[in-house]
């Protein structure tokens, strides 16, 4: 969501007029967007702002932390020139242009509730890369206990359909091949322009999936992040079964398997409802991966509901783990709960879950090598190298030797030979589909500073 929110920032700053350049020295504007879901993320930006500080530049703070403190942090950061939340990214051009001719610094953030805004990255031919993200909600309704993101990101707003399709069939006539739906919990989408709320809050997400599928059939590929388990409904589970487009891995977020963390993190289901629905889906989808984020050292997290998690870990073989120490977040409910699992406890905990999660991260990988993949070529391996990278069906990361046509945006038939930590290195046999001419390689570079001169 964020890389998407730093593309629509440089689409609007191109669109004023900018270009980008590589580093902050000499830019005449300094864009940092932040993310505040753990607290490591928000020291980043105050390293990284006092560092920018001494340069003679317009300095904008956008995103989640912008929208979380807002006046404050002009306050407490006095050289900054503008503060925008995640609604207010279409104001950046024109407050940008304000600090220049010397206005107040500004903080901008308001939820844009009433007539909801859905930017674009850029959309033309020359402009996307062989993948590409299409927003189809903003903001959050859950209330998970320990998650900023409902305050920073504001009520859950839907994008009109037919706009969605439109952004899709434009990136596909630019030369994307793949396609991201992005949402706070993507699957609880519902088409705003067919009126009212559906019964028992039933999303209509599988339907915007069909609908993607048939409408725009050159799309080579579509993912969605991040669903919640809570709309993996049986009706999703057969948009797996009949959509060949969709790719073959969900990033599926459990956050525990212990029922009474669960519980008091306000996830809205249960373990086994969550193991029953995760079973059924890789059913339903032969070959079908799955990947999930963990959170560790909740408050009243004991040793025993720790154990539970790794069991769930172990039982359902998930191919990749996202794991994090809990964090307090202002704003949030879990603030009221002791935050008492102590620091080195936390850390040991997490020490244990990747000493699982890499042992099935590995099993998985060598388990691929022998067999033939489609790697969607996304760029050089490094700026400059003669292998290039990209992902497989299941968005297994694939280093492929050079190969006659493999270009970003082409789609290559290749035999994976060896497993990696965290990546598969594979021989290209042919090209399936070609690269188009206009697809520029991703560049692969942090996703926190965008600069403009
Ligand atoms: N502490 C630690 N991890 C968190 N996440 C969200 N909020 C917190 C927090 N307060 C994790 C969750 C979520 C991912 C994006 O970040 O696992 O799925």
């Amino acid at each position: 969501m964020n890389v998407h929110d730093s593309q629509r920032i440089e689409h609007l700053l191109r669109g004023a007029g900018y270009q980008l350049v590589d580093a902050p020295e000499g830019a005449e504007v300094v864009v940092l967007n932040t993310c505040s879901v753990r607290e490591k993320a928000e020291q980043k930006l105050r390293s990284e702002a006092g560092r920018l500080k001494k340069l003679d530049t317009v300095l904008v703070v956008a995103g989640c932390v912008a929208q979380q403190e807002g006046e404050r942090l002009l306050k407490a950061m006095p050289y900054l020139d503008v503060v925008v939340g995640p609604d207010n990214l279409g104001d950046i051009p024109s407050l940008v242009r304000e600090a220049q001719l010397g206005g107040r610094p500004t903080a901008r953030t308001v939820f844009d509730l009433d007539a909801p805004s859905f930017l674009t990255g850029a959309t033309s031919p020359g402009s996307t890369g062989a993948s590409a993200y299409v927003t189809v909600m903003k903001g959050c309704d859950e209330r998970c206990t320990f998650c900023v993101v409902p305050y920073t990101r504001g009520p859950e707003r839907y994008r009109p359909a037919d706009q969605i399709l439109a952004e899709v069939r434009a990136l596909v006539d630019a030369g994307a091949r793949e396609v991201v739906l992005l949402g706070q919990t993507v699957n609880s989408y519902r088409d705003p322009s067919l009126g009212g709320p559906t019964p028992d809050d039933r999303s209509e997400f599988p339907e915007l999936l069909g609908r993607i599928a048939r409408e725009v059939p050159h799309l080579n590929r579509l993912r969605y992040t991040s669903p919640h388990p809570r709309h993996l409904t049986p009706a999703l589970e057969e948009a797996h079964r009949a959509l060949g487009v969709l790719a073959r891995h969900v990033h599926l977020p459990v956050q525990s398997g212990s029922d009474r963390v669960l519980k008091r993190m306000l996830r809205r289901y249960t373990r086994a409802e969550y193991e029953r629905r995760a079973r059924s889906l890789l059913a339903a989808v032969p070959g079908l991966t799955l990947t999930t984020d963990i959170i560790v050292g909740f408050p009243g997290e004991t040793r025993g509901d720790f154990e539970e998690t790794l069991g769930l870990v172990e039982a359902l073989g998930f191919v990749g783990v996202f794991a994090f120490k809990y964090s307090p977040r202002p704003l949030t409910p879990s603030l009221k709960l002791d935050d008492d699992v102590p620091e080195d406890e936390k850390q040991s905990r997490l020490q244990a879950l990747f000493a699982v999660t890499e042992a099935l991260t590995q099993r998985h990988l060598e388990g691929c090598v022998g067999t033939v993949v489609e790697v969607l070529v996304e760029g050089p391996s490094r700026p400059g190298a003669r292998t290039v990278v990209g992902r497989t069906r299941r968005n297994e990361i694939a280093h492929l030797a050079p190969l006659e046509g493999a270009r970003a945006g082409a789609v290559v038939e290749a035999e994976v030979l060896r497993a990696h930590k965290h990546s598969l290195e594979a021989r290209g046999l042919r090209v399936l589909l070609e690269a188009p001419g206009a697809v520029v390689a991703t560049r692969r570079r942090v996703a926190l500073p965008v600069v403009a001169v």
